[in-house]
């Protein structure tokens, strides 16, 4: 049985999309051992409750110094005990001792076909407000392994979305998550699983 913890700071649609397929199958072999955000507000914490999971808030207002917060994070991770980690917009520089305890076992989901439209300042509505200002048809999402990078990891998954005459940010958005974010990233999870023998 895979161990995930996902790690939120918003909506939580992502983490909606694990816990749906978790419930009904189309993701195997997996528990969902808990859900962490650094935001008390994020519905993604609601979200959790509602589906019976461990829910968590690890903010960095409640630290003194970002060394604190990194420790806090990194020790209630450690007793949650993760064989993966699912980062669904996760707004928050992970402590680099993260990406070493972890190291291949962080996923992210990034809302655009890398290598387009990534790395810093590269998040949320700003991705896709770049990709119409820059005239694509094409955009998407990936699903790729953290590293010491932003969003340089190795890709897993990616599906492509059209751009639409008339697109706004706000509806692209919602295109690119409900055609290939709700869609991959679970089926990267269920991969991950099938694979994993514990
Ligand atoms: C999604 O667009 C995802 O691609 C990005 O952050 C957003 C999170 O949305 N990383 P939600 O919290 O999963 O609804």
């Amino acid at each position: 049985m895979l161990n995930i913890v996902v790690c939120v700071s918003g909506g939580g649609t992502n983490l909606q999309a694990i816990i749906d397929g978790v419930q009904n199958g189309t993701i195997q072999n997996t528990n969902i051992a808990g859900v962490i955000s650094n935001n008390a507000g994020a519905y993604a914490l609601e979200r959790a409750r509602n589906a019976g999971i461990q829910a968590y808030c690890v903010s960095p207002k409640d630290f003194a110094s970002r060394q604190d917060f990194n420790d806090a994070f990194l020790k209630k991770l450690e007793e949650l005990n993760p064989d993966l980690i699912v980062l669904a917009g996760f707004l928050v520089i992970l402590p680099e001792r993260m990406i070493q305890v972890y190291r291949d076992r962080i996923i992210n989901i990034h809302p655009s076909l890398i290598p387009s439209f990534c790395g810093t300042g590269y998040y949320g509505l700003k991705v896709h407000e770049a990709a119409l200002e820059r005239g694509v048809k094409l955009t998407g999402a990936t699903v790729h392994y953290v590293d010491e990078g932003t969003d340089t990891g190795r890709i897993i998954a990616q599906k492509a979305v059209e751009v639409k005459e008339g697109d706004t940010p706000e509806i692209l958005q919602r295109r690119v998550m409900e055609q290939a974010e709700w869609i991959i990233l679970p089926e990267a999870i269920n991969e991950i699983a099938a694979a994993y023998q514990k």
